[in-house]
């Protein structure tokens, strides 16, 4: 078939050499935003009477007819016709005419597909920032229910001080925090119009850029048309953004699948985030979650890909760039569907507030309080370590622990200790008179969620 840029050709490439370099399989998720540019485009040739009004105006009634077929699913695509650029085109000239042929008046497909660039990852981050604000919502949302809720808090994975399970998890709240300000930032540098910067050189036409960067609601322009073309930072930034952002759902992920184990049991996940095993009836795997936890390998690959792709690209379009799409389209849905499963995941989970404080009775994450408690009594607190860590190894050899001492016993390691050591020694009252500032006491959380709510 004869090719909208067949000119200078005296030969048509084979059918599999075009379908390898064809990317009409994937850019066509670009079509609604390939059809905006080019009505902001045929727009702005009118405006400034490049093409006739008239010309104009036929044009964008094309592609509105082309946008409606798109948006019902009427479309059909050839991979003869390469990508979602040139199949639009030839579809507009075969419902309007020869007069379609002059939508391509002072612009290149080169501008063309990073426009259409700018317009989707426009959109789809602030998808994802959304998506983000519920996920906070659920943490909120547990962790109001669970200021006084008591657990173990790790370090090393292993049992550590006893935290509220309220601050645990709105430590989560402050990374999707950090990763949604990341992405907001980002907006900045997606918000540019690259259309009008034509192949590479601009053109000799005497369009509008500010004018049609202002029909697709960019803030600002390019400076330079080589930068214009060749720019695919915007795309590195958000699959960096993306990558981070993933990487802290992992490691929610991960404590979800301890949780949910036999061994902690300190969650239970709804029945819609699990499911069985084919072979052993008892199986309630945590799938979703692990799913998530894998699903970082994509979307760290789509970013060292992309980085890989642009680096050491001469000026300007370079076709290697065409590979610059699926990974950016898998991370979108990747990252959309993650975040949504998550905030679902967090909203039903049934919190087993029993099985937490119970193991919080069961350890010595109250040793810290031991030692704190003689060194406010005036024993350096060097001191009080050794005597403290003295008094766990006899629990550990008598097998019990610090709350089961008897007074005299205590007094046998530190004449200092008296009978208020045992109200000290709770592990609830441990967590309350944790009261610095972003510390886990009971009234320090409440003022931290009065601070999250005011982000959601
Ligand atoms: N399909 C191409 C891409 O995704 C569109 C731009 C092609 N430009 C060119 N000069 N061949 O990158």
């Amino acid at each position: 078939m004869k090719k909208l840029w067949g000119g200078r050709f005296s030969k048509t490439p084979e059918q599999w050499i075009e379908e390898f370099g064809a990317s009409i399989s994937f850019d066509q998720q670009l079509v609604l935003e390939d059809i905006e540019g080019s009505l902001a485009h045929v727009k702005m040739l009118g405006k400034t009477g490049i093409l006739t009004q008239d010309e104009s105006e036929q044009i964008q009634a094309g592609l509105l007819k082309l946008k409606e077929k798109a948006e019902a699913g009427e479309l059909e695509y050839s991979v003869s016709e390469e990508d979602i650029h040139l199949n639009l085109e030839k579809m507009l000239i075969d419902e309007i005419g020869p007069v379609g042929g002059k939508l391509h008046t002072g612009r290149s497909r080169n501008d063309q597909v990073a426009t259409d660039m700018h317009l989707y990852l426009k959109k789809q981050v602030q998808v994802i920032i959304d998506h983000i604000t519920e996920m906070q919502a659920a943490l909120v949302g547990q962790a109001e229910k669970n200021v006084e809720t008591i657990l173990p808090g790790y370090t090393h994975l292993q049992r550590a001080q006893p935290v509220s399970f309220g601050h645990h998890l709105l430590a989560y709240f402050w990374m999707l925090e950090r990763d949604k300000q990341r992405f907001q930032e980002s907006l900045k540098r997606i918000d540019i119009s690259p259309l009008g910067a034509s192949a590479l050189a601009g053109t000799t036409f005497p369009i509008d850029r500010h004018y049609s960067a202002e029909l697709l609601g960019f803030s600002s322009v390019y400076e330079n048309s080589m930068d214009a073309v060749s720019d695919r930072d915007f795309i590195v930034e958000f699959l960096s953004n993306s990558a981070l952002n993933i990487t802290h759902l992992t490691r929610l992920a991960e404590e979800i699948i301890l949780w949910s184990s036999k061994e902690f049991s300190f969650i239970e996940l709804d029945d819609t985030y699990a499911t069985g095993s084919s072979i052993m009836p008892q199986k309630k795997n945590p799938d979703m979650a692990e799913l998530i936890r894998g699903k970082s390998g994509r979307v760290f690959g789509n970013l060292i890909s992309m980085l890989t792709i642009l680096k050491g690209l001469p000026m300007t379009y370079n076709k290697d760039m065409q590979e610059d799409k699926e990974g950016m389209f898998d991370t979108v849905h990747t990252m959309v569907g993650s975040l949504k499963i998550f905030a679902g995941m967090i909203e039903t989970m049934t919190v087993k507030t029993d099985v937490m404080e119970e193991a919080v009775n069961q350890d010595f994450s109250n040793a810290t309080e031991l030692a704190d408690y003689l060194a406010a009594k005036g024993i350096p607190f060097r001191e009080a370590h050794e005597i403290v860590g003295k008094l766990v190894l006899y629990c550990i050899n008598k097998n019990c622990y610090l709350l089961d001492l008897t007074l005299e016993e205590f007094k046998e390691a530190c004449n200092e200790i008296s009978n208020d050591v045992y109200s000290v020694l709770s592990p609830t009252e441990a967590v309350r008179r944790r009261n610095s500032y972003g510390g886990t006491g009971f009234d320090q959380v409440k003022i931290q969620l009065e601070q999250a709510k005011k982000l959601i």
